[in-house]
C-alpha cells in the first residue's frame, strides 16, 4: 500500500486552484468522473497528489458533503496493487466499503471507499490505477 492523495472538496475548483497554484508550482491535470459526480484537478506534488473535487451535479455526494460540512478535507487514498484483493483482506478484517465493486476512478482507475464509520470518520479510499497507465494514476 502506497500513499497516493489527499481530496479536498471545493465549491469552485478554479477559485480553489488558484489558491493552490499562488502555493506552490504544480504539475496540473483535470479530468470529471461522471459516475461520482465530480470534476476534479490534480496537483501533482513529488510521489502523490492532491484531489481538488467540485461537485458536477447536486445530487453529488460531495454536493451534499459540501452541504453538511462545507469546504475541506474530504478522503484520503492509499494505491493499491489489486482492488479486489484489498477488498477482501480489509472486508475479513471487518472493514465496510461503500460500493459492493470497484467503481470507476479517475483516468481509468479502479476506486471503492472504506466506510467512514469504520475508520473514525475519515473516508479512505483505494485505488487501483489502470494497468497500462505510465504515468501511474
Ligand atoms: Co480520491
Amino acid at each position: 500500500m502506497k500513499f497516493d492523495h489527499v481530496a479536498v472538496a471545493v465549491k469552485n475548483i478554479d477559485q480553489a486552484l488558484a489558491v493552490y497554484t499562488a502555493l506552490g508550482d504544480f504539475d496540473v491535470r483535470r479530468t470529471e468522473v461522471p459516475g461520482q459526480k465530480v470534476r476534479i484537478a490534480l496537483l501533482k506534488v513529488g510521489d502523490v497528489n492532491i484531489e481538488l473535487l467540485e461537485p458536477s451535479s447536486e445530487d453529488s455526494n460531495v454536493a451534499k458533503f459540501l452541504r453538511d460540512r462545507g469546504e475541506g478535507l474530504h478522503h484520503i487514498a492509499f494505491a493499491v496493487e489489486d482492488i479486489e484483493q484489498s477488498m477482501k483482506d480489509l472486508g475479513a478484517k471487518g472493514f465496510h466499503f461503500l460500493y459492493e465493486k470497484p467503481a470507476d476512478g479517475k483516468f481509468g482507475s479502479r476506486v471503492n471507499f472504506i466506510h467512514p464509520k469504520d475508520t473514525g470518520r475519515v473516508l479512505v479510499e483505494i485505488t487501483q490505477e489502470r494497468q497500462d497507465s505510465p504515468t501511474g494514476d
